[in-house]
């Protein structure tokens, strides 16, 4: 019997971790990112750049053509990929910028979630959705208007998502997910930004000096935990930190 994870940006970063735990617990992985690594050989590896949201469709329903859903007992999708945008308060990023960085954090796991649900509709099997999400969702920080509004309406997905599917015979499990501040490519963007144009800047310069980033393995291990343990209930928000 088979175990699916379909993961985007499982190349890089806290995805990558996530992507080498599940392929360690024996999970087919299946990644979808801009970019491909050579000999990737914990997953199967998709390109797709997540902001053309109308290239989405062929490249899940290629994925799922290949899945064989008499065999399978646990298919999840974990929508990963972000992007934290241009810093800088709202009025000085074009919109050009708003609208890349607000496809590839919501638009695109909105459809991945559309599409996800439709085709799994038939699947006996567990089907589950981890939104990764952010503490930026509730906690505003000026310069990242893009980046927080994201991430609070990637919260507000899965609070609808949640309340349709406990209403269909074996529907998705969806929850969202803050990582806490992860040792990631994104963290070092942070840490680089301009100070002129994010005014937190020094709490995240401040985390890395002492030491206090999490390690994307930790993460990943800490929310694998949570799932097989069962603790990932419909509906819900979780910030690792208090789990
Ligand atoms: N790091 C943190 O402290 C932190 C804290 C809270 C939440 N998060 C969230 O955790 C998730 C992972 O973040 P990370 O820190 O691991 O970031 P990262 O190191 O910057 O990695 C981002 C991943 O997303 C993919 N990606 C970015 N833009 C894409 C696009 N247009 N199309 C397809 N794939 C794209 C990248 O692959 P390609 O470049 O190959 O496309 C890469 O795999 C994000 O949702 C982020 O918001 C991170």
């Amino acid at each position: 019997m088979t175990k699916i994870i379909i993961i985007t940006g499982g190349n890089k970063g806290l995805g990558f971790g996530l992507a080498k735990e599940y392929h360690k617990q024996g999970y087919k992985v299946i990644s979808i990112s801009r970019s491909k690594i050579d000999k990737l050989y914990i997953a199967e590896q998709y390109q797709c750049d997540l902001s053309k949201t109308d290239t989405i469709e062929p490249v899940i329903t290629e994925i799922f053509s290949h899945l064989d859903k008499t065999n399978t007992t646990n298919l999840t999708l974990i929508n990963n990929a972000g992007d934290l945008g241009n810093v800088n308060s709202l009025d000085n990023i074009s919109p050009s910028d708003i609208n890349y960085t607000i496809q590839v954090n919501l638009i695109a796991p909105l459809v991945l979630n559309s599409l996800f649900i439709k085709l799994s509709k038939n699947w006996d099997c567990k089907k589950q959705i981890l939104n990764i999400s952010s503490g930026a969702a509730i906690n505003p920080y000026e310069g990242w208007s893009m980046y927080c509004s994201s991430k609070a309406g990637i919260d507000m997905m899965t609070k609808v998502i949640s309340k349709e599917q406990t209403e269909v015979d074996n529907g998705v499990n969806v929850v969202s997910i803050y990582p806490g501040v992860v040792d990631t490519d994104m963290q070092t963007k942070i840490r680089n930004t301009p100070k002129e144009n994010f005014k937190s800047i020094h709490k995240f310069i401040d985390l890395y000096k002492n030491g206090d980033l999490l390690s994307p393995k930790d993460v990943a291990n800490k929310i694998y935990d949570l799932d097989v343990t069962g603790e990932l209930k419909n509906g819900q928000i979780l910030d690792i930190r208090n789990v």
